[in-house]
């Protein structure tokens, strides 16, 4: 099964999840809406006049960019989410020939997309990065629609949050990131003490009868440090972490909180600019500035 079979199988509902009037009653968290709220004020402060995202979906988002005058244009490898996002386009007036059916892993469609479109003030990729396998070869993939001195917006899953998790998760990071270069016999050890101490058996897998949930598909989280470090490599300075996705509880024991009142303390937090969203957010962004040439 593949990660544009999952992408297909999610198209049709996509456009739920940013939508105002569904905040407080969406059973799922609209961690995206409060994305694309963050976003939107990145481009603003940039004062970005070209956008050019990997992975578009519904391109609900770049509609939504567009809509304050930014050119925009876009990819995607799931055939579903491009035909909803061409469509999305037209009907709001824009020119649906800008979304282009593409893997990003694939260095001839991209040099093609490239000669195409030209360079962009801002390139975006959220929520593609955990379905790649080489993370340098995929900054490089933005990169290459990035004009010198442009910005870059890179969505990743926060492999910090699992220190908050106290779950199957925690016990991976502690095994395979923080003690990676530990005596065997130690980390067997600590491994069979984290089986006590831990809920290792959650969270639940995600899963379809398709055999494509989101846990089933190639869905990695990124080290914020390692991942910053992959995007300086790359010619880039001014880098910045942005959190967003914050848990005012970790996620096994929020049921036993009201959820409205769970719901507003998330809410609540989104936005805080501080250290505390490395540990308490599931998710960040990285913006970094592409030096001059
Ligand atoms: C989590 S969704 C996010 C969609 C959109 N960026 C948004 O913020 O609403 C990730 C998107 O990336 C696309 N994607 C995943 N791997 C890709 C690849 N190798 N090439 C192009 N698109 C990809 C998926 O099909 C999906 O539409």
């Amino acid at each position: 099964m593949s990660v544009a079979s999952h992408y297909d199988g999610s198209a049709s509902t996509y456009a739920g999840q940013y939508d105002a009037k569904k905040i407080w009653t969406n059973e799922e968290y609209p961690s995206n809406y409060f994305r694309l709220e963050l976003v939107q004020r990145l481009l603003a402060s940039a004062d970005a006049t070209s956008v050019y995202e990997l992975g578009v979906g519904d391109a609900t988002p770049l509609v939504r960019i567009a809509t304050t005058g930014i050119r925009v244009a876009g990819n995607d490898i799931s055939p579903e989410m491009v035909r909803f996002a061409r469509s999305n386009m037209e009907s709001h007036g824009l020119d649906p020939s800008a979304i282009s059916l593409l893997d990003v892993q694939d260095e001839v469609a991209l040099q093609a997309e490239r000669e195409r479109v030209g360079t962009f003030d801002v390139v975006m990729a959220m929520g593609v990065i955990p379905h790649v396998s080489d993370d340098a070869a995929f900054v490089s993939a933005m990169d290459g629609f990035l004009r010198p001195g442009g910005r870059l917006l890179l969505q990743f899953r926060n492999s910090m949050f699992s220190m908050f998790t106290f779950n199957r998760l925690t016990k991976e990071f502690i095994l395979d990131e923080l003690l990676t270069d530990v005596d065997q016999g130690i980390r067997d050890v600590v491994a069979a003490d984290l089986d006590a101490r831990l809920a290792v058996d959650k969270p639940p897998k995600r899963t379809r009868p398709t055999g494509d949930g989101y846990d089933e598909i190639l869905s990695r989280f990124h080290n914020p440090f390692e991942l910053a470090d992959v995007v300086r490599a790359h010619g880039y300075r001014d880098v910045h972490y942005h959190w967003y996705n914050y848990h005012p509880a970790y996620p096994m024991i929020s049921d036993q909180i009201d959820a409205t009142a769970y719901r507003k303390a998330q809410i609540d937090l989104e936005g805080d600019p501080s250290w505390r969203g490395m540990f308490l957010c599931s998710a960040g962004i990285i913006e970094a500035v592409k030096d001059d040439a």
